[in-house]
């Protein structure tokens, strides 16, 4: 049997989402062994694949670098020493296999040699036999040595085992690819991957892995001791590691929002953009060594000024936990958004407490995802479509309902998603009508639309449902898809202030 990939591998190398590859699976126009596929099945399924070939995962990239920020998808190649390593590798694998083809030339010559002996020694017909037989080997031998059709899918496995390393976990089985100069710890994160961890600079020892099998490498210093009994197990701190080789690692993943501790961190404004009158997009980055370990569509408190508060959702990825996105609304009277709109300024501290909530992604069920955000809850709904994207998940629907116009404040994430993903589909609506202050009439009103968004996606009743915004419109959307016959297991509620 030829060489086997793993899903993400093989999606890599053709250039679709592991989602596909799935479907094709389940419809047994992929052969798979374990969960794994073979090159020779790989490229009969893509037999138009070329080594360029980066469509999907491109473009979902591109997407996430829009969505995230720069730091989180730097293109950069892997530190100089793991590259030297790999291309060892590389060549040394090379070598064993020109070593093997010469011993198989040598072992041929002397088979034919016996063959022409024993043609001598031969009579009659079985002589004759034997030549003819000699002769359809080496007329075999000759055709199968000819440089003809080279597996370019082979070939740009060979570059990207160079460029990238693949981690698979331990008991969870999850895996995900370690490019660049990531340690494991942040291509875990960036791949959805919600690993054990704390400070994520080598204090506090909660990422510790016991590498299985492969080669890691030391990219950051760690104050955290390793005893020399850990060492001798192969325990080593996923946050100051990087992959050499494909490796497989027994690790802690995160169970639910009880496994992320409480944290005080100072962050500074690095950046506020406004997002029209009545928004803004508020920037804080953390220290290195001081980020936030959050699950998506968690919450925090915010600290400005002489401390003016607010408990706000994060409307950023987990995948990047040192910057953190937050939309503040325009609200007269309030000093936590009085202070934002008018005096905070760049690098200025705000203090960030947390993370709570348990309004997050629950990732097993498989289900399609549909989210409704209304008004300013697109901000927790953000956090957890980036997230359902890192996982790639198979199916999202987002339904976006504003009192005003203005309240749908970003509408061109929605739309660029959509337009960029086939797995991704957006609806925007204006109500005309505040949101905030339900009535019999605007409940009405509100369930008639989301009566059509349900008959036009039959998807959504074998769905998972999110709904965000102001508690008066959640809980007169939670009613209708109670209603509608929807368990209350897989209709998940967060009210917005
Ligand atoms: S996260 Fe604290 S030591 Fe790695």
């Amino acid at each position: 049997m030829s060489h086997l990939l793993s899903l993400t591998r093989a999606a890599r190398l053709v250039g679709v989402n592991r989602v596909e590859l799935q479907k094709k699976m389940k419809s047994g126009e992929l052969i798979a062994f374990d969960g794994m596929v073979a090159f020779r099945d790989l490229l009969a399924c893509y037999p138009d694949a070329q080594l360029e070939d980066i469509s999907e995962y491109e473009r979902v990239m591109q997407i996430k670098e829009r969505a995230f920020g720069k730091r989180v998808f730097e293109h950069v190649l892997p530190d100089a020493e793991v590259l030297a390593t790999r291309i060892t590798d590389l060549s040394k694998r090379l070598t064993r296999s020109e070593t093997q083809i010469r011993q198989f030339n040598a072992l041929l010559g002397r088979v034919w040699d016996k063959f022409r002996e024993t043609e001598k020694q031969g009579a009659g017909e079985a002589g004759a036999t034997l030549s003819a037989l000699r002769h359809w080997l080496e007329d075999e031998v000759a055709q199968a040595m000819e440089p003809g059709f080279t597996n370019p899918l082979a070939i740009k496995d060979g570059v990207l085992s160079v460029l990238s390393a693949q981690v698979t976990l331990l008991p969870s089985k999850q895996d995900f690819l370690v490019e660049g100069q990531a340690t494991l710890l942040e291509a875990a994160l960036r791949a959805g991957v919600s690993l054990n961890y704390g400070c994520s600079g080598g204090n506090c020892g909660l990422c510790k892995g016991r590498v299985v099998s492969g080669q890691v490498k030391k990219m950051r210093h760690h104050d955290y001791p390793l005893s020399e009994t850990e060492k001798a197990q192969g325990v080593v701190l996923l946050c100051s590691n990087t992959a050499v080789s494909d490796v497989v690692i027994e690790a802690a993943v995160t169970d639910g929002v009880q496994d992320i501790p409480f944290q005080q961190i100072s962050a500074n404004l690095k950046a506020k953009a406004s997002l029209n009158d009545e928004v803004i997009l508020m920037h804080l980055q953390t220290p290195r060594s001081q980020r936030l370990r959050f699950l998506a569509g968690q919450r925090v408190v915010l600290k400005v000024g002489a401390s003016y508060t607010a408990e706000l959702p994060i409307a950023s990825c987990p995948c990047d936990d040192r910057n953190l996105l937050f939309h503040v609304h325009r609200q007269p009277g309030n000093l936590f958004s009085d202070y934002v709109f008018d005096k905070l300024k760049n690098n200025e501290v705000v203090g960030v407490e947390g993370p709570q909530g348990e309004f997050i992604l629950h990732e097993q069920s498989g289900r399609p995802l549909f989210f409704f955000a209304f008004d300013g809850g697109f901000a927790p709904i953000k956090s957890l479509i980036e997230h359902a994207m890192s996982l790639e998940a198979e199916s999202i629907h987002l339904h976006w309902i504003g009192s005003t116009r203005q309240q749908i404040y970003l509408p061109n994430v929605g739309r660029a998603w959509d337009d960029a993903l086939d797995t991704f589909d957006y609806t925007e609506l204006v109500i005309d009508s505040d949101l905030r202050a339900m009535n019999a009439k605007r409940e009405t009103q509100l369930h008639e639309y989301l009566a059509l968004a349900s008959k036009q996606q039959d998807e959504l009743m074998q769905g998972d449902i999110y709904l965000a915004g102001p508690e008066e419109a959640v809980a007169a959307a939670e009613r209708f898809f109670l209603a509608l016959g929807l368990s209350k297991s897989r209709v998940f509620v967060e009210a917005v202030k």
